[in-house]
C-alpha cells in the first residue's frame, strides 16, 4: 500500500484525469456494444484539429465555404434579425473556435455601435485565449468574456453573469453530429436554458445531389480517412491500446432518402485489440461505426424547431442554396 502524503495536484491535471476517464469509460463501452461504435467527439484532439482544418480547406469540403457566404455576404441580414428587438445581447456562441464566421458578424455590430457582449463557450481553454487576443486586435472595444467548459454548464454561467436576452449560435452544421433524438434532447435542453425571447441561429447542412455529399466525406487525398483513423492513433497513446491502425480502412455512406451520412472504419483482417488490458476481437470486414453528419429538408429543421420548443421566424441560404442558418425564437 501506497502512504497517503498530502500533494497537492494542480486543477487542470485533476480535470485530465477525469476527462481521460470518461474517454476510456466510452471508448470501453462502445466496443462492446453490437454494431462496434466510436464517439466523433472524440476525433478533436491535437492531430484531429489540425486535420479538421485540412478538411475545411478541401475543395470537396463545401461546407465551411457555405456558411462563411452566408456570414460574409448576408451579415446586415443577420444583424437585422439579431437586432429586431431593439434591446442590448448577449451573444453567446457554441463551440466558437476560431470564430472565422461570426468575425464578420461581431464587426458589423460593432461598427453599428451594437450594445452586446460576445461570449464564446469553447471546451479548449487554449483556443479561446487564441480567439480573445485576435479578436481584441481586430475590434478594439468588443466587449468579450470567455467561457470555458460544456455547453449547458456555460449557458447557466452566461444566465448568472447577466440578465440581458441571449442570442445564441450553434453554426457549423455540428448539430449534424448528433443521432436524431440525441439532437432533439440537445435543442429542447437549449430551450430550458434560455428565456422566452432569446433568439437561436443554428446551422444545418441541407439535403441535396448525394454525390455532392459523398465526395465530401470521401475525398479523393484520403484527408477525412486519416482524420477518422487518427481517433485509433489516439486511443493507442491515451488509453494504452494496440491498434495497428493500417488494418482498418475507411468507408463512407449516404443514404439520400434519409440524409444520413455515415462514416465507418472497416477491420481488414481477424484481430485482436487491447484496450487498457480488455481484448477486443474484430472479425474481417466488421465495421466499426463512427460518425453520423445528418443532412436537413429546411423542413425538418421548422420540424425540430417546433418540436423543442422554438418558433422558426427566419432563415438565411448560401448563394448555392446548400447550407441554411436558420433563426429560431425561444417563445
Ligand atoms: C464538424 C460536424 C461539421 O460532420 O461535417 C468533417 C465533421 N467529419 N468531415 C461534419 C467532419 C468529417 C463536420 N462537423
Amino acid at each position: 500500500m501506497k502512504s497517503q502524503t498530502n500533494i497537492i495536484i494542480p486543477e487542470r491535471e485533476i480535470k485530465n484525469e477525469e476527462t481521460n476517464q470518461q474517454f476510456l469509460k466510452d471508448v470501453l463501452e462502445g466496443l462492446h456494444e453490437n454494431p462496434k461504435h466510436l464517439q466523433s467527439k472524440y476525433f478533436y484532439d491535437k492531430r484531429g484539429d489540425k486535420l479538421f482544418q485540412e478538411i475545411m480547406a478541401m475543395p470537396e469540403y463545401y461546407l465551411t465555404r457555405c456558411e462563411m457566404d452566408i456570414f460574409q455576404n448576408k451579415t446586415a441580414e443577420i444583424a437585422a434579425v439579431i437586432r429586431s428587438e431593439d434591446t442590448p445581447f448577449d451573444l453567446i456562441e457554441l463551440g466558437a473556435g476560431d470564430a472565422s464566421k461570426s468575425l464578420h458578424l461581431l464587426q458589423y455590430l460593432d461598427k453599428q455601435n451594437t450594445d452586446f457582449t460576445y461570449m464564446p463557450i469553447d471546451i479548449s481553454g487554449n483556443i479561446l485565449s487564441v480567439l480573445e487576443k485576435k479578436l481584441k486586435n481586430n475590434i478594439p472595444y468588443l466587449d468579450i468574456k470567455c467561457l470555458e467548459g460544456e455547453y449547458f454548464e456555460m449557458l447557466d454561467k452566461a444566465a448568472k453573469l447577466s440578465s440581458r436576452r441571449k442570442v445564441v449560435l450553434f453554426l457549423g452544421s455540428n448539430i449534424g453530429n448528433m443521432e436524431l433524438e440525441e439532437a432533439y434532447d440537445f435543442c429542447r435542453e437549449l430551450r430550458k436554458k434560455l428565456n422566452k425571447g432569446d433568439v437561436v441561429l443554428i446551422g444545418f447542412d441541407l439535403k441535396k445531389e448525394p454525390n455532392t455529399i459523398l465526395n465530401a466525406y470521401n475525398d479523393p487525398k484520403g484527408i477525412t480517412a486519416l482524420f477518422n483513423l487518427n481517433l485509433l492513433d489516439r486511443i493507442n497513446k491515451e488509453l494504452k491500446a494496440n491498434f495497428i491502425v493500417e488494418q482498418f480502412e475507411h468507408y463512407q455512406t449516404y443514404d439520400p432518402l434519409t440524409g444520413t451520412c455515415k462514416s465507418y472504419l472497416i477491420s481488414l483482417e481477424d484481430q485482436k485489440v487491447t484496450i487498457d488490458s480488455e481484448d477486443f476481437l474484430f472479425i474481417k470486414d466488421e465495421a466499426v461505426y463512427m460518425e453520423v453528419s445528418q443532412k436537413f429538408s429546411i423542413d425538418d429543421t421548422e420540424n425540430m424547431a417546433c418540436k423543442s420548443g422554438f418558433k422558426p421566424i427566419g432563415s438565411i441560404m448560401d448563394s448555392k442554396e446548400w447550407f441554411i442558418d436558420a433563426f429560431w425564437l425561444a417563445d
